[in-house]
C-alpha cells in the first residue's frame, strides 16, 4: 500500500515535471526568447553553477551570448541583455516602475531594508527617508571625517616605512573605509584602523550576507531561519553580522537613525528588524564596495610607475608636499586624476552578480522580442566594462581612454559600478567623495611595492555578488615607503 502510494506520488511529480517543462518551452511568454532548452526549463542549471561550482554561473551567461546572441533566458523566467546600449531601459529612472525580483531580495535576509525591497513604490518611501543623508551638500560637509581617517590610515601605513612588514591592503582600506561609514552614520568610529591587523566586521557583515544570497535564491527559508537566531547563538556562524547588530545597540549618537526614527515616517517602518537591517545594509553597501576600488587603484598604480609619476606630477599642483591636503572641489578638477579614477572604476567593477530589476506594467522590446512586463532582467557589470566595442584591449588598465575629449565624456556612461536609476546606489556621492580623496593620499604620499601578488591572484574566477578569485576575496599585498619620510 504504502510502495504503491510512493510510486503514485513519483509518477504525479514525474508527469508534473514533464507538463512544466511542455508549458516553459511552449506556451511561456519567454519562449521565443534564445537559450538553451534545459534553461529554459529548469533552475537546476544556475544551482549547478552558483551553488555547486560557487558563483560560476556568470561565465556560464557569456558563454550563452557568445551561442546565442545579445538576449538570452539564463533561468525559465529571467533574461539577460548583454548590449550596453539596452542598459537603460533595465535599469531605468524612476519615472518608470522598477521593481526587484522577490527571488533575490528574499534571499538577502535584510527585507526591512530599501536595497531588498522589491515594490518600487514601497522602495520609494525608504529612499527618500535617507537621501538627504547621502546628498552631494552633506557630502560636502562631511569631508572633514574623510580627510580624518585618511590622516589616520597614512599614520598607520607611515610607520611601516622602511620595515619591510607586508599588510593586507585591502583589510587596511576596508578599516579605512568603516571608519568613515560608521562614524558617519553613528556618529561615532567603531576604531577599525586601531585594529593590529585592520579587522572589520562591517565587511564581515556584508560578505556574510554576498556569501549565503546564490543558495538563498533557492532556499529562501534557510535565510529567514539565520535572520531569527539570537545574537548570541548568530556569532559563532556570522561573527560580522552579530557585532554590527550589538554594536548599533550600544550607541548612543545615531545620526542616520534621527533619519529612520523620525516622528514623520510611519510607525510600520520603523520596527527593531527593519532598523538593523537597514543599519547593516548602508555599513555594508559602504565598506567592501569603495575599498575594494582604492585596492584595485594601489594595485594598478603600483604595478605602472609612469602612470604613477604622471598622477604625482598633477597631484602636486594641489598637494605641494606628500602629505598636504586639498578640498574635493579642486581634486574633482584635476584631469589626470579623473581619467585613473574612471579606469579604477571600470577595472573594478563593483558588485558583479546579476541585480535584476523587474517592469512590472510595461512591456520593452529588444530588437524582435518582446520582453513581457514582470521579467526579471538584467545587465552585468563585468560584461559592460569588458565590452572591446567600448573598451579596446580591455584588460589593459589605461587612463589615456578617458582623455579624449568628448569621445570619452560619451564612455563615462557606460561605467556602471553603481548601476543606474532608480534603485542605483544612494552613496555614489560619498564613494566618489572616498575615491577622490584616498587616491590622491595615497598616491602622493606612499610606495605601494606589490608582494606575492600578481594579475593572476586579481583574475576572477566567479562572484558571491563582488568577484572572487584563486585566493576567495581580492587580496593585496604590499609593503610601504613613505616618501613624507625620504
Ligand atoms: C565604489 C563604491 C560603491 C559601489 C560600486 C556601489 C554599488 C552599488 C550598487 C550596484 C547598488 C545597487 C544594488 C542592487 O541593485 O541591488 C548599490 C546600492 C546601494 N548602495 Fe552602493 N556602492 C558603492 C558605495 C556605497 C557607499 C559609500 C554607500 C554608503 C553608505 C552605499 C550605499 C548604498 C545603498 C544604501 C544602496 C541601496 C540603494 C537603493 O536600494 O535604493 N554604496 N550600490
Amino acid at each position: 500500500m504504502l510502495l504503491e502510494r510512493a510510486w503514485l506520488a513519483l509518477l504525479g511529480l514525474g508527469a508534473y515535471l514533464v507538463l512544466r517543462s511542455i508549458y516553459r518551452l511552449f506556451f511561456h511568454p519567454l519562449r521565443k526568447i534564445p537559450g538553451p532548452r534545459l534553461v529554459a526549463i529548469t533552475h537546476g542549471v544556475e544551482f549547478y553553477y552558483n551553488c555547486v561550482l560557487d558563483g560560476r554561473y556568470i561565465f556560464e551567461i557569456e558563454k550563452m551570448h557568445q551561442k546565442y546572441g545579445p538576449i538570452v533566458r539564463i533561468s525559465p523566467n529571467e533574461v539577460h541583455i548583454i548590449d550596453p546600449l539596452f542598459y537603460d531601459e533595465i535599469y531605468a529612472p524612476s519615472s518608470r516602475r522598477r521593481d526587484k525580483d522577490v527571488r533575490v531580495t528574499k534571499a538577502t535576509g535584510v527585507e526591512g531594508s530599501m536595497i531588498a525591497t522589491a515594490p518600487h513604490d514601497h522602495h520609494r518611501i525608504r529612499r527618500a527617508i535617507l537621501s538627504e543623508f547621502f546628498s552631494r551638500r552633506s557630502i560636502l560637509n562631511m569631508t572633514p571625517i574623510i580627510d580624518q581617517y585618511l590622516q589616520k590610515l597614512g599614520d598607520r601605513l607611515g610607520q611601516l616605512h622602511g620595515s619591510k612588514t607586508v599588510v593586507r591592503l585591502d583589510n587596511a582600506l576596508n578599516a579605512f573605509t568603516s571608519d568613515i561609514i560608521t562614524e558617519y552614520c553613528y556618529g561615532k568610529s567603531w576604531g577599525f584602523l586601531e585594529d593590529e591587523h585592520f579587522r572589520s566586521d562591517t565587511r564581515g557583515a556584508l560578505l556574510e550576507t554576498a556569501n549565503t544570497l546564490h543558495v538563498g535564491q533557492f532556499a529562501p527559508w534557510l535565510i529567514r531561519l539565520l535572520r531569527r537566531i539570537p545574537v548570541h547563538l548568530l556569532r559563532r556562524m556570522q561573527p560580522g553580522k552579530a557585532t554590527i547588530f550589538e554594536a548599533m545597540e550600544a550607541n548612543e549618537k545615531r545620526n542616520m537613525f534621527d533619519n529612520l526614527v523620525d516622528p514623520a515616517v510611519p510607525a510600520s517602518e520603523r520596527t527593531l528588524d527593519r532598523l538593523q537591517e537597514e543599519g547593516l545594509v548602508v555599513l555594508g553597501a559602504g565598506t567592501e564596495t569603495v575599498a575594494h576600488t582604492l585596492t584595485i587603484s594601489i594595485f594598478y598604480l603600483s604595478r605602472n610607475q609612469e602612470i604613477l609619476q604622471r598622477l604625482r606630477t598633477e597631484l602636486k599642483q594641489v598637494l605641494p608636499i606628500p602629505t598636504s591636503n586639498a578640498s574635493l572641489l579642486e581634486l574633482e578638477k584635476l584631469p589626470y586624476l579623473t581619467a585613473v579614477i574612471y579606469e579604477t572604476l571600470r577595472l573594478a567593477y563593483g558588485p558583479i552578480t546579476r541585480m535584476p530589476r523587474v517592469a512590472p506594467t510595461e512591456s520593452l522590446r529588444y530588437g524582435e522580442h518582446v520582453i513581457p512586463p514582470g521579467t526579471p532582467m538584467s545587465a552585468i557589470t563585468y560584461f559592460i566594462h569588458r565590452d572591446p566595442t567600448l573598451f579596446p584591449n580591455p584588460d589593459k588598465f589605461d587612463p589615456e581612454r578617458w582623455l579624449q575629449g568628448s569621445q570619452s565624456e560619451d564612455l563615462k556612461r557606460y561605467i556602471v559600478n553603481f548601476t543606474k536609476g532608480s534603485r542605483g546606489c544612494l552613496g555614489i556621492t560619498l564613494a566618489y567623495a572616498e575615491i577622490y580623496k584616498a587616491i590622491a593620499g595615497l598616491a602622493r604620499r606612499f610606495d605601494f611595492e606589490l608582494h606575492d601578488t600578481s594579475m593572476e591572484d586579481l583574475k576572477i574566477v566567479g562572484e558571491r555578488v563582488f568577484a572572487i578569485t584563486r585566493r576567495g576575496q581580492t587580496q593585496v599585498y604590499v609593503t610601504v615607503s613613505d616618501l613624507a619620510k625620504m
